[in-house]
């Protein structure tokens, strides 16, 4: 299905601005004083029953739709918007106490009770059928609301009950086995079972990789991420069919495309999508939260395949579920939602409009926090309004990248699964630090799946590509010859799709591509590294790299790996591909990154420390974001309009520290200064995606 459904088209063209609003925790009073308050601060459109299920069906099949008729209708007076959940996220008490049954089981074999959230087995038909009858009941009442812009299925799907192990589970699992696999023999050859006596005679002796003494069958539990990711989504597509037949607003649901959460396959997902909508919270256990932000962002746009994406939630302040949750502080807030504008959202939406007073999330920020208006929270939430009223042209431009990253989730199943060479080498560290290197370096970024086209990139990153089919291989390497360029982190290439290695020496489907042949892992300790003939480090892993075409670059500087490569680059048809054996450190990757991509032809930016620059753009027109992270003044050498201020620059930009500054410029041209940012002296246009 095309993504058709246009993010601004949601607030009558302009830049969404909203939130997450759970009324039925307050009094009617306060839901005149919040709309109010949301026409103050400019919200335009608000999400309602996301968890609205035990008070739309206080007892079964007894519904009580007075609170939300009002509610909808107080929203539709005054012109807000509504994201419309069809409230099945979580159960209501007497679901899980009538059915014990649609409780999700642990790997352990224990049920987990109801009492939080979510509590629900993706697979159980008792579930399926309970929500499905809420799904047709809302959607016969509010399909045709005034209020009405688009639908939100269930909410996070996925977020706590993504892997369930029960019998339900466990049969539909061997129901998605059959058709992936068609014989017992195929599976038994896909899975090896051959080892360890795992041979199975019979279907019904197939479990989930439930709780085992040792290790388990690791394409057992590579085929169960599948299945349920599938399940999840065969779940959406189940109220998706109810909400298309009954109304004709579009669809869709928050994905968390997050450093946190990892079991959906985004990639197979999106394509069911209106349009793509994303929760991304900042996450300080992280060693850079800001670049993971942009991380984030750039995949969202990924997955709308370039197309604007709404940030369905973010926070204004801390959140409550990490384990220290830290506030933002001044300016903080404004950085990170025009870090997610100017990577191609065209709509803001927060989790929650008022700070709830009971419950586990009282301690979450809010639009409206616990202080009341008398706040800086408020008074910022007022500022960011103003500004996306300021910004409201951006709505429907593009973001401009020469560089794609190749992101897998599938990957990211398989690389982390256990028994392998170091679990100190985690897939989504390997892909932060290659992205935070391009992002220190001001290089914007596609994120893209394997096997998506490549043309229009002029370097292609890949990182700890671990599985990957021929064919997305073949991709890569067809783009290399054809004249592109690559580079390739280690542990990459290793194994098919189903967890079989490639043999004849690593990085199996890259050998030849790379010009490397490497016989043997040689990971570090945490407390050891190695020295690079650049006088930098090199921690957790290293190989034993053989020249089979390709130079060194780096060499290890002593240690087991004396004088042998650490780092490669390998002229491969009319382009290049680089290789990397080991964790490098970061200013060797960042320069590492820089020159392959000089050596590539992307255009360099020259900005000041600390500063993100980001461009989109369309309709004639190009918008520089910057965004100063420092607590220093810089300064952006461009000419326009700077939105934020109203101002005139004749030729640059003085962004305060911690400030945001717009500057709309007529599109760039080959006479714009080069190395004065990503869009200057651009020779190739056409090389320039989306
Ligand atoms: C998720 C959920 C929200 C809320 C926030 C808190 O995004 O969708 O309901 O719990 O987390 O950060």
């Amino acid at each position: 299905m095309a993504r058709s459904t246009a993010v601004a088209g949601l607030a009558d063209g302009r830049l969404v601005f909203g939130c997450d609003y759970n009324p039925e925790q307050w009094h009617p009073e306060v839901w005149v004083e919040d709309v109010r308050l949301m026409k103050e601060a400019g919200v335009n459109l608000v999400a309602v029953n996301i968890f609205g299920w035990a008070e739309l069906e206080p007892t079964p099949g007894a519904y009580s739709f007075d609170r939300l008729d009002a509610v909808l209708d107080l929203l539709a007076e005054q012109g807000i918007g509504v994201n419309l959940g069809t409230g099945t996220s979580s159960t209501p008490a007497w679901l899980t106490t009538l059915h014990p049954e649609v409780l999700p089981q642990a790997a352990d074999g224990t049920r987990r009770w109801p009492g939080g959230r979510q509590a629900w087995c993706p697979s159980s038909p008792v579930y399926r059928e309970h929500a499905l009858r809420l799904v047709e009941q809302v959607a016969t009442r509010y399909g045709g609301h005034p209020a009405l812009r688009i639908w939100h299925v269930s909410n996070e799907l996925g977020c706590h009950n993504a892997l369930c192990y029960c019998e339900v589970s466990a049969d539909a699992f061997r129901a998605w086995l059959r058709t992936r696999y068609g014989t017992l023999d195929e599976l038994n050859n896909a899975w090896g079972t051959a080892f360890w006596s795992q041979r199975y005679s019979a279907w019904d002796q197939i479990l989930p990789p439930r709780l085992t003494l040792s290790a388990t069958n690791p394409t057992q539990t590579l085929d169960y991420q599948r299945f349920s990711s599938d399940e999840l989504l065969a779940h959406y597509t189940a109220e998706e069919a109810i909400l298309r037949r009954l109304s004709a607003a579009p669809v869709t649901t928050n994905f968390m495309v997050s450093a946190h959460i990892r079991n959906q396959d985004y990639w197979s997902w999106a394509p069911h999508m209106d349009l793509i909508a994303n929760d991304h919270y900042l996450d300080h256990r992280l060693d850079s939260p800001t670049s993971e932000l942009a991380f984030a962002a750039d995949a969202s746009r990924g997955l709308a395949q370039g197309a604007p994406w709404l940030l369905m939630e973010h926070s204004t302040g801390a959140v409550n579920w990490q384990p220290r949750n830290i506030a933002k502080i001044p300016g903080e807030m404004l950085r990170n939602s025009l870090a997610h504008l100017a990577r191609g959202a065209d709509g803001l939406c927060f989790f929650q409009w008022r700070a709830s007073l009971q419950g586990s999330e009282k301690f979450h920020s809010a639009m409206l926090p616990h202080a009341g208006i008398d706040s800086q929270n408020w008074r910022d939430v007022l500022e960011l309004g103003s500004s996306l009223h300021r910004l409201a042209e951006v709505a429907g431009t593009r973001v401009q990248a020469e560089v794609a990253l190749v992101f897998s989730w599938e990957a990211w199943w398989a690389h982390d699964q256990e028994s392998h060479p170091s679990s100190d080498v985690r897939y989504l560290d390997q892909v932060h630090a290659a992205y935070r290197a391009l992002w220190d370096a001001g290089i914007t970024v596609n994120v893209v799946a394997p096997g998506a086209d490549l043309t229009a990139y002029r370097l292609v990153v890949v990182p700890g590509l671990y599985l990957v089919r021929d064919t997305d291989a073949a991709a890569l390497a067809a783009y290399v010859a054809g004249g592109g360029h690559a580079l390739v982190t280690f542990f990459s290439g290793i194994v098919d799709e189903n967890e079989r290695v490639r043999p004849g020496g690593y990085p199996g489907a890259f050998r030849d591509l790379l010009g490397i042949r490497s016989e043997e892992f040689f990971p570090l300790h945490p407390r050891d590294s190695l020295t690079l003939s650049n006088g930098g480090t090199a921690t957790l892993w290293s190989e034993a790299l053989r020249l089979e075409g390709a130079e060194a670059v780096l060499t290890y500087d002593g240690g087991h790996l004396a004088g042998g490569p650490a780092v490669t680059r390998h002229g491969f048809g009319e382009g290049r591909a680089w290789y990397t054996g080991t964790v490098l450190d970061p200013a060797t990757l960042k320069g590492l990154l820089t020159t392959a991509a000089a050596e590539a032809g992307v255009v360099l930016p020259d900005v000041q420390e600390g500063l993100e620059v980001i461009v989109r753009s369309g309709n004639g027109r190009t918008y520089v974001f910057l965004i100063n992270h420092s607590s220093e003044d810089r300064k952006y050498r461009v000419a326009g309009t700077e939105l934020m201020t109203a101002e005139a620059s004749d030729n640059a930009v003085v962004v305060p520290a911690g400030a945001v500054r717009v500057v709309r410029t007529p599109a760039m041209t080959a006479d714009f200064p080069k190395n004065d940012g990503p869009v200057g002296d651009r020779k190739d246009a056409h090389r320039v995606s989306n």
